[in-house]
C-alpha cells in the first residue's frame, strides 16, 4: 500500500505509543505532578534522563527554581491519575490533596516520589535548553526507588506483575497484554544473514 508523504510537519504522533510518567518538582513550599510522555535515557554512566516540558506548564517553574525534577513510572490501574495530573495546573489547585497522592520520601532530593510508582527517579537538573516549543531538561538520576517484585531477576519489567501505562495521543491508553513477551537475543539475530 502507498504511503502518505507529508511535508508540512504540523503536529506529528507517528512516534506513540509511548510510556506515559508523572513527572514531579517543588520549590519555596510549592509541590506539583505533571503527565509527562516525552521522556527518554539520555546516557548510563553517568546516569542521565530528559524529559521534554514546555516552558508554560507550571512545573517547568518549580524544577527551573530547584534545579530537580523526579519521574514515576505507574501500572495501569493508575492511568487516571496520569489523566488527572495531565488535565489540570498546579497553579490552581493542589494536585497532592486534590487528587488524593500517596507519597514516600525522597533521599537525595526534595521531589515527592509516589508510593503508587513501581518505580521512580530522583533527577538533579544537569541542563535545561529550549527547542522549539519545549525545554529538553537533562537530569542525573541520584536515586533510584523501585519495587523488587516488579522486576524480573535480569532487571527487565515483570509483565506478569506489572502493566505499563502506554499513551497512544489524544487521550487514549494502552496497555500490553500477558504472554506476549519475546526474547530475542541481539548475539543470535545480529548473526542471521
Ligand atoms: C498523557 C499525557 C502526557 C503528557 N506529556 C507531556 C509532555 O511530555 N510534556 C509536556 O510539556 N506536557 C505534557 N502533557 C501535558 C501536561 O501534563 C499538562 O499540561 C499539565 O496540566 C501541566 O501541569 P502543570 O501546569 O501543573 O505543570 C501531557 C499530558 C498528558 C495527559
Amino acid at each position: 500500500m502507498a504511503k502518505v508523504i507529508s511535508e508540512g510537519i504540523g503536529a506529528f504522533s507517528q512516534h506513540y505509543p509511548r510510556v506515559a510518567t508523572i513527572v514531579t518538582a517543588q520549590a519555596k513550599g510549592k509541590a506539583n505532578a505533571m503527565a509527562v510522555a516525552w521522556h527518554s535515557v539520555i546516557s548510563v554512566n553517568p546516569p542521565l534522563y530528559g524529559v521534554s516540558i514546555a516552558p508554560k506548564r507550571f512545573t517547568y517553574q518549580l524544577i527551573a527554581q530547584s534545579k530537580e525534577f523526579g519521574v514515576n513510572f505507574l501500572p495501569f490501574e493508575m492511568a487516571e491519575l496520569v489523566a488527572s495530573v495531565g488535565g489540570s495546573s498546579g497553579r490552581e489547585i493542589d494536585k497532592f490533596q486534590k487528587f488524593n497522592i500517596a507519597l514516600d520520601k525522597p533521599v537525595k532530593t526534595a521531589v515527592p516520589i509516589l508510593k503508587d510508582a513501581y518505580a521512580a527517579y530522583e533527577c538533579k537538573l544537569v541542563d535545561d535548553k529550549l527547542y522549539g516549543d519545549h525545554r529538553l531538561l537533562v537530569g542525573e538520576i541520584v536515586a533510584v526507588h523501585w519495587l523488587e517484585e516488579a522486576f524480573t531477576p535480569e532487571g527487565t519489567l515483570d509483565s506478569d506483575r506489572i502493566s505499563p501505562i502506554l499513551y497512544l495521543g489524544r487521550d487514549v491508553y494502552l496497555t500490553t497484554s500477558k504472554g506476549t513477551v519475546r526474547s530475542l537475543s541481539r548475539e543470535v539475530y545480529g548473526k542471521i544473514v
